[in-house]
């Protein structure tokens, strides 16, 4: 059988994984895939930067779109990031031309997941991207594979690893928010855009894809109700604790007699529950289905290991030739209602 030969755009965290996996772990991946993984080419902004990997035996591109095209990638992994941009524009050059595509960018999939789902249905290739929510977590997985027999009635979880660190440090420290988000980022924990983690907005993209996926739709990103945890304060926390409950910064898609509702918000949860006991910069996915009842899956939300393997087990599956469609066709039947606030046990 020929190699798979991978692509990769962007040498960070992510992309810097990827290829210590593909070097690290050759024998294991092509006695369970019976195929060769190979990287034949890389990009990124700067070609000098000491990445700690030795990158001589790779092609070099400056650009992830030259790179998405040459003939000698049948994958391209994407782990840039951005939206729109370089890693939209990329991602469409290479489903265009009939090349599966990986990612971890789920600011991108959030708003485009599902044209460039369709995309890659066209072209009959695979658009995977487990390592966009919950980093190691196989919720995706989960969802399109093991629970494919079961009517989604609630996706929910934690599932920014750097917000819940910032409330359990909050609460144990006993140290105020603006202390906390400091030490966050000397942990560089924190987004380039530290929004992004704090307003809730990372972990609403999050919610959208597993709504999209559970419900076998596009859901639209921006109808869902998203608040950060910039304004809970140590005294919020105290009175929770007191109460017998904890603040999480909460995402949940439940079907509901008004349609589907979403949201992403600091929310009590019990400090008994499976959620009460989720500690620093951790992920919780919670799923439930009508014959399975409820699944918790817990892990390492983000991380160079963790998130390179969930994108590792996605080039797994094209190696072995495995064809899932992921996002389903867009809907007219499923209703996005405006959510309720409420407590969730
Ligand atoms: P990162 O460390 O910031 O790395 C981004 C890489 O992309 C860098 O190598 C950068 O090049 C390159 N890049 C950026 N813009 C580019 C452009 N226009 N052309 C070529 N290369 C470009 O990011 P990361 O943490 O690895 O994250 C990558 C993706 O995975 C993002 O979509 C992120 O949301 C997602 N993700 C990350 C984690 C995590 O734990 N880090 C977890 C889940 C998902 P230079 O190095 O030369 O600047
Ligand atoms: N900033 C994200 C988090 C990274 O803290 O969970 C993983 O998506």
């Amino acid at each position: 059988t020929e190699p798979l030969r991978l692509g990769i755009a962007g040498l960070g965290t992510v992309g810097i994984g990827v290829i210590k996996i593909v070097q690290k772990q050759a024998e294991l991946l092509t006695a369970r895939t019976g195929r060769q993984i190979t990287i034949t080419a890389v990009s990124a902004r700067s070609r000098d930067k000491d990445r700690g990997v030795n990158l001589s035996k790779f092609a070099w591109e400056d650009d992830p779109v030259a790179l998405a095209k040459r003939d000698d990638v049948d994958v391209f992994v994407e782990l840039m990031g951005g939206s729109d941009g370089p890693a939209k524009a990329a991602t469409e050059a290479a489903l265009a031309l009939g090349k599966h595509v990986v990612t971890a960018n789920k600011a991108m999939l959030a708003v485009h997941g599902q044209a460039l789902a369709l995309e890659a249905e066209a072209h009959g290739v695979q658009l995977r991207f487990e390592a966009a929510v919950a980093g190691g977590i196989p919720v995706i997985k989960s969802l399109t594979e093991s629970l494919a027999a079961n009517q989604i009635t609630r996706v929910m979880g934690v599932m920014n690893g750097t917000c819940n660190y910032i409330l359990t440090r909050m609460e144990s420290a006993g140290l105020p928010y603006e202390t906390v988000f400091d030490e966050a980022n000397a942990l560089g924990y924190l987004e380039a855009d530290p929004t992004l983690d704090v307003g809730g907005i990372d972990a609403g993209h999050k919610l959208a894809i597993l709504a999209s996926i559970a419900y076998g739709t596009q859901v639209d990103f921006n109808g869902i109700e998203i608040e950060g945890i910039e304004r809970v304060s140590i005294e919020d926390i105290r009175y929770a604790g007191d109460m017998g409950y904890r603040i999480k910064l909460l995402g949940v898609a439940q079907m509901t007699g008004r349609g589907m509702e979403s949201r992403m918000s600091p929310c009590l949860v019990p400090a008994n529950s499976p959620l009460g006991t989720l500690e620093g910069p951790t992920n919780m996915c919670i799923l439930e289905g009508d014959s399975v009842g409820q699944i918790v899956l817990r892990g390492a939300g983000a991380g160079e290991g963790p998130t390179a393997s969930a994108v590792m087990g996605d080039v797994c599956d094209i190696a072995r030739g495995i064809n899932l469609p992921v996002f389903g066709q867009p809907s007219t039947t499923l209703r996005q209602a405006p959510a309720a606030r409420s407590t969730v046990a």
